[in-house]
This record gives structure tokens, sequence and C-alpha cells, in this order.
């Protein structure tokens, strides 16, 4: 454990609710690791205009900000990184002398899982993206930085075709469209389709047209295993967890925070403690 003092670096999360957040669990464990004297806490809060303002009263020095504030937060920042204002939408914040950035690191999150498994030539590659809410957004504009080709396949078509624009995606369409696209090796899903007392025995395409070719990420990360990612592991695809892309998002966000390495490896292993063997 930490020795709390005048010394102290305080980190934080905002978001309305928090209670379920993994995040002060990554970053204190870090801290420690790496013998810092820093502390992360979970604030709930409801106005995250003034939020930002106890940031600087207070000399946070940074913050993860979640559901419902990544959008709303926008105006409240001093600057902001070039990606966040393609995403829309701001999950970490610096306090650099007073003055608060903004960076997004989601899209870093599901692009890291990606390049571990395709070690070079991941532009070579072509992906679905299915869904095209607001963590489809960060996905999409990761794979757009990334030069990989994608398609966006939503329920609903007008979103897809509005992010699809917006993103550069070379084509979008409906769920049911999958087929048109078969030979695409990377599908995301980033519908809700999955989640664990929600949606959890759908899936957002057949099962049946996964093939052992691709590979599948679902970044529904409760349960582990989706439905999709059992279906498709069945069918000899690769697969990666959801919870990936938690751990990766933040790493980013402690590099940002700290200049120093997240000790990814171990946090992964009690992120995982954590969420499933409890
Ligand atoms: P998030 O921030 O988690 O991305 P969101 O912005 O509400 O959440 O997006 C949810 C995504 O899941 C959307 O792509 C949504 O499709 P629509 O744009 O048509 O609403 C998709 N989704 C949710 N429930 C679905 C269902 N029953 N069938 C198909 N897609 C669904």
């Amino acid at each position: 454990m930490i020795n709390i003092n005048s010394q102290t670096k305080l980190y934080c999360i905002f978001g309305h609710p928090v209670i379920h957040s993994l995040s002060p669990l990554m970053h204190n464990f870090a801290f420690q690791k790496l013998n810092l004297n820093n502390l992360y806490l979970a604030f709930d809060v409801v106005d995250i205009k003034k939020a930002t303002e106890a940031m600087k009263t207070l000399g946070i020095r940074g913050a993860s900000v979640t559901v419902p504030h990544k959008i709303e937060l926008l105006k409240y920042l001093d600057e902001i990184d070039p990606l966040v204002h393609k995403i829309g939408a701001c999950n970490t914040i610096i306090n650099r002398d007073g003055k608060l950035i903004g960076y997004n690191t989601d899209w870093y999150g599901a692009i890291t899982p990606l390049k571990q498994i395709y070690t070079e030539n991941l532009d070579q590659k072509k992906a679905v993206l299915l869904g095209a809410g607001g963590a489809a957004r960060a996905v999409a504009f990761g794979l757009a930085q990334e030069k990989i080709p994608f398609v966006i396949l939503n329920r609903t078509l007008d979103k897809a075709k509005q992010l699809a624009k917006e993103s550069g995606a070379v084509n979008y369409g409906e769920l049911k469209d999958f087929k048109k696209y078969q030979d695409f090796e990377i599908i995301i899903n980033t519908t809700s389709l999955g989640l664990e007392n929600h949606d959890e025995d759908k899936t957002p395409i057949e099962p049946k047209l996964i093939l052992n070719k691709h590979l599948v990420f679902d970044i529904v990360y409760k349960p582990k295993m989706t439905k999709f990612l059992r279906e498709a592991k069945k069918n000899g695809a690769k697969i990666i967890y959801g919870y990936k892309m938690l751990l990766y998002q933040a790493e980013l966000q402690f590099k940002l925070f700290t200049g120093l390495d997240f000790t990814t490896n171990e946090v992964e292993k009690i992120l995982v403690k954590s969420l499933f063997e409890n």
C-alpha cells in the first residue's frame, strides 16, 4: 500500500454510475507495482462541467471519463486531440499545469488486440464492423487510423451510413448484408447483443456464417465468452475477448497519465480475476 501524504498525486474516474468501473483496480494496481505515490479514485458525478472545474481547483492530474459524460465533456476542455474531435468523444483528461487536454484511448483498446494477432500487414486485412453506436465510432476511427479497409453494418441503416461517411468506411449496410462481406477476415461486434442479463442468447449475425479463416472480436466483455464468440470458436475462427479493449484503453491512458508502462500482463491477470472469477 502506498503512503498517502502531501505529495500524493491524484487521478480519478468521472462517471454516473461508476460503481462497476474497473479502472480504479487497474490503475491503482499499476501505481503500486511501479511504486508511484499516486492514487486513483472513482467519483460518481452528474455535472461534468463542475467535475472539470474541480480537477483544476484540486490539481487532479488526470481523469478517465465514462458514461454518460464522454460527449458533453468536449465543451469544457481547453484542448482536444484530433482523434477526439473525429470520434466526438473523450475518455481521458490530462491536467497539464491547469490546462485540461482531452484524449481518446478507446480506439487504441480496439486496435491493439488486432495488432497482437496480425503482427504485420494489418492494413492488408479487411474488417466488418457490426454496430454504429458510440463504441463503434471509436473502433471505426481506429480502423481508419490503421488504414484497415472496413464496412459498417447496423440494424439501423441510416446510422451505418452516417458513420461510414464520417469515418471513411468502404461501404455500409444492414446486419443481414454480412454474407456479401464474408471474405473479410476481421469481424468486430460493437452491438450490445450477447450482453449478460440482457441479450445473452443473441448474436449480431448468424453464427453459421463465421468461417475458420475469420478473426472475431466481440467488445461485449461480460460474459467473457459471449454466444457469438462461442459459436465462432466452434467454427474454427480465432477469437478476441471483449475485456481486451478495456485493458488496452487503460494501457494508453496510463501512459498518458504517467509516461510509464502499465505492467499490462500483470494488470490483465487481476482484471480477469475480478471480472470472471469472483
Ligand atoms: P454503445 O455506446 O455501447 O455503442 P449505443 O450507442 O446505444 O451503445 O449502440 C448500440 C449498438 O447496438 C447500435 O449499433 C445498435 O443498433 P441501432 O443503431 O440500430 O440501435 C445495436 N443494437 C442494440 N440492440 C440491438 C438489437 N436488438 N439488434 C441489433 N442491433 C442492436
